[in-house]
This record gives structure tokens, C-alpha cells and sequence, in this order.
């Protein structure tokens, strides 16, 4: 079965620029192959076919989740995400979890997290001023979210291991190489071994999120993701196990921390260069505000794609696509068709106050389906707060030029890591 056309240079040709310059190269296959467009690169077993229009992406995200399923995709999380964990689960079990994990994130249930969120964030941008590289600053302020709103950890004693137990696992999580090269061995040569080595990180940070657990269950207290997952009770009445606990805890961690930071870090990097959209921020309009954080998820999307692996041969949009390659709806080219958005490539928080809203199925920087982002209002939350805590901030870019976009492990960074000038 032929598969829609796409650049014929080699895969680790494609590879690099898909890992070093992500948004030149989908704006470049996207011009010179249409869409749909087929794709080589060493990221995936086998080649990825990327679809932009809605109808295309309608199809893609009603796709029966037997025939494409999404959890194989994540399949090298595995061994820190837990057997258990949303992301690697497919069918009815990741319903049933899906179902379990909707309720803290229901928009309501944000309310009562927002306020320790906007504690954290108006801390974090306090301590700002001169050149600060905001991705490192996110990803700081992210884990301290998780760690307390999601966690539910609480005082230095719980916190500081937790942080240091999180570096130790995460930092091999994210290389996607070595995650797979150990997954493939899975051979524990001893406590100094890679594979070793990270299987102990992940026992020590284990222990202090049981740990966390059970404290919480012997004395609830306050608001946390975890205080009402402790609230759940399966089909037979039962609370919910430790070990399963700490997959949903580690799921949201997974999903939840590095995504944020990069959106976060990729709004400073254009907020600084529009000192015009920081002025009217700055005046403090909550519609406006909700319009930034949309312009900068549809403008500069954490993750470019959504990605299906069919197990069965399918047709999307008329192209019949065979069993064994990825499908997926390519959130980067869908927010950037000029049909779609006028000026697609420019920032313009306006765009969301004048006329019609945009179509679901052409903004999707959470994806769509079955397995749209299961943390999505709270994240939009996380980055209404922050944004509101760096308002009264003046952003100004250390060099004129747009940062461009690199692969960091699962997520798309700014390649300066979104560095700012900050005058008070
Ligand atoms: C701006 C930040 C974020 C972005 C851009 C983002 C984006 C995404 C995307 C694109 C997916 C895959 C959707 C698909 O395959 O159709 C996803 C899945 C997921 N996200 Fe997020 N996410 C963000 C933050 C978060 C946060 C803060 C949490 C939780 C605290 C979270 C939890 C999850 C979970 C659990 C899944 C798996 C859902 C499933 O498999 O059913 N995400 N996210």
C-alpha cells in the first residue's frame, strides 16, 4: 500500500531536522507534499503520516482506540510511568482510568487549586530581574506545582527529597535514546549499570511518594490532586491501591511538568517581543489574558503531534493507510494553516476577541479524542497564573530574532531556552 508522499532524503537525515529545527522542517515537508505528508525519521519504528485539515483531524481523533491506539506510543515511559499509568494503557482500562482521573481536573476543582498556584508563580517572578532563561525558571516552578497542587506534598521535609528524587529519575526519562536503549536491555548488571542505576532512582523516589501517600491518607489535608484521588472508590467500593496511586501521581507528572514549562517558557519568548500584548496585559483584562495563553498554545505548541499507531489498515480523508505506521494529527501544522488563521505565523492575542472562535478541531495544542490531554484545565489555569504574576514585569528580548524551536525529549523548547531581560 503506498503511503501519501513525503521527503525522500534518509531517515536520520529527516531525524535531525525533525530534532533540531521541528517547526522549519513541518513548515517545509508541509509546502513542498500538501497534506497529508509521510515522514522517516528515527523517532518512530515505522513512518508517520501527519494530517493538518479538520476534517482530517476529526477522523483521526474518532478513530476506534482498538484499531489506533495511542498508549503504544508511550511505551518507553513504561518503566517509570508504572503499568498502571494512563499514558501506557489502551482500550477499556484506559477509560476506566481516564474516568478516575477527570474528576480532579474538572474545571470547578481548579478554583480551589488556583490560589496556591498563584502563590507559587508570584514567588517565582519576585525573584526575577536582569537576563533570566525562563524555560529553567518553568520547569522549576512546574515541579513545584506538581510537587504541592498534584502531589499534595507538604513543608521542606516532604518537599526537598521529592525534588531531588524527581531529577534523579526524570533526567533519564528525558533522553528518549537512553530510555529506549535500557528498556531494550532491561538487564540490571548491578546498582552501577545505567539500567541499575535508574531503577534504583526510581525505588528511592517511589518510597517518598508512598510515603507522601500515606501520610495524606492517615491525615487528609488541603487541596491536592492526590486528596481527591484518595477520595476514589472502584466498582466494588474498594479505595485505590498504593501502587495505583502512584501511577496516576506519576502519569501526571510525566504528561504534566515539561509540557507546561515549554508553553510557559515559549509565551515569555513572545511576550518580550511584543511589548504592546505585555501593555495590555498589564491592564489586567481576564479576557485578554485567556486570549494570550490560546495565541501562545496555538503559536508555539509544546508537542507537534498526537500520534496513533494503526494495529488494522484504515482510510483517513480518502487515503488508505496500512496496518503498523503512525497516524497522527499534526498539532503544529493544523495551528498554522493560513485558510484557518489569518497571519498564522504571527502572535496576535487579539485574534481570539474579534469575531467567530476558531473551530476545536483547528486549535488542538491539547490534542483530541479519547486522548485529549486529561490535564488540560489545569494547565491552562497554571499558565493564566504565571502570566498574571509576570505582568507587571517589562520583558525585553536579549536579541532581536524569534528563538527557533529544538526538540528537548518529549516536548519542543526555544532554543535559548526563552531568555529575557526583566526591568521592574
Ligand atoms: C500546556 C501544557 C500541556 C500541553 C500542551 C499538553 C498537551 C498534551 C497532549 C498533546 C496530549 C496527548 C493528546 C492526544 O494524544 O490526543 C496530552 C496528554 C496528557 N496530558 Fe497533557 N499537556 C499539558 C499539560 C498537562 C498537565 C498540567 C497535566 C496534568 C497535571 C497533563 C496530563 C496529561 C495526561 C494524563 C495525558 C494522557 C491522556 C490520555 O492518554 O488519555 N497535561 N497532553
Amino acid at each position: 500500500m503506498a503511503l501519501p508522499p513525503g521527503p525522500r532524503g534518509p531517515a536520520p537525515w529527516q531525524t535531525l531536522g525533525w530534532m533540531l529545527r521541528p517547526a522549519a522542517f513541518l513548515q517545509r515537508v508541509h509546502a513542498r507534499y500538501g497534506d497529508p505528508v509521510t515522514i522517516r525519521t528515527y523517532w518512530a519504528d515505522e513512518p508517520m503520516v501527519l494530517f493538518s485539515s479538520p476534517a482530517a483531524v476529526r477522523e483521526i481523533f474518532r478513530l476506534d482506540p482498538a484499531v489506533a491506539p495511542a498508549g503504544q506510543s508511550w511505551e518507553y515511559l513504561r518503566p517509570f510511568a508504572g503499568a498502571d499509568s494512563i499514558l501506557v494503557l489502551d482500550g477499556e482500562e484506559h477509560l476506566r482510568e481516564r474516568r478516575l482521573l477527570q474528576t480532579p481536573f474538572h474545571a470547578e476543582r481548579m478554583r480551589a487549586f488556583r490560589g496556591t498556584v498563584a502563590e507559587l508563580a508570584a514567588a517565582e517572578v519576585r525573584t526575577w530581574s536582569g537576563r533570566v532563561v525562563t524555560l529553567e525558571r518553568m520547569k522549576h516552578l512546574t515541579l513545584e506545582v506538581i510537587l504541592r497542587v498534584v502531589f499534595g506534598a507538604r513543608g521542606e521535609e516532604e518537599l526537598a527529597p521529592l525534588r531531588d528524587a524527581v531529577h534523579g529519575t526524570l533526567d533519564t526519562v528525558r533522553s528518549m535514546p537512553r530510555m529506549l536503549a535500557m528498556a531494550l536491555v532491561q538487564r540490571d548488571l548491578g546498582p552501577h549499570s545505567p539500567w541499575g542505576r535508574f531503577r534504583l532512582a526510581v525505588e528511592r523516589f517511589d518510597a517518598l511518594l508512598l510515603d507522601v501517600v500515606a501520610r495524606r491518607r492517615e491525615q487528609p489535608e488541603g487541596d491536592s490532586v492526590l486528596a481527591l484521588l484518595l477520595e476514589q472508590r472502584d466498582e466494588d467500593g474498594n479505595p485505590p491501591t498504593d501502587r495505583h496511586l502512584r501511577d496516576e501521581l506519576v502519569a501526571l507528572l510525566v504528561a504534566g511538568h515539561d509540557t507546561s514549562a515549554a508553553s510557559l517558557a515559549w509565551a515569555f519568548e513572545r511576550l518580550a517581543r511584543h511589548p504592546e500584548v505585555q501593555a495590555r496585559l498589564r491592564a489586567g483584562d481576564p479576557a485578554y489574558l485567556e486570549a494570550v495563553v490560546k495565541e501562545a498554545l496555538r503559536a508555539r505548541p509544546a508537542l507537534t503531534i498526537a500520534p496513533r499507531r494503526l494495529t488494522e489498515p484504515v482510510t483517513v480523508a480518502g487515503h488508505a493507510l496500512p496496518a503498523g505506521v503512525h497516524v497522527t494529527a499534526c498539532l503544529w501544522l493544523a495551528m498554522r494553516r493560513e485558510d484557518l488563521w489569518p497571519q498564522a505565523s504571527a502572535f496576535r492575542p487579539e485574534r481570539w476577541l474579534e469575531g467567530a472562535p476558531p473551530s476545536p478541531l483547528s486549535w488542538i495544542p491539547f490534542g483530541g479524542g479519547v486522548r485529549r490531554c486529561a490535564g488540560a484545565p489545569f494547565a491552562e489555569m497554571e499558565m493564566r497564573e504565571v502570566l498574571r504574576a509576570a505582568a507587571p514585569l517589562t520583558l525585553r528580548p536579549v536579541r532581536a530574532e524569534g528563538e527557533h524551536a529544538r526538540r528537548s525529549a518529549l516536548v519542543v523548547t526555544p532554543d535559548r531556552g526563552g531568555e529575557v531581560l526583566v526591568e521592574r
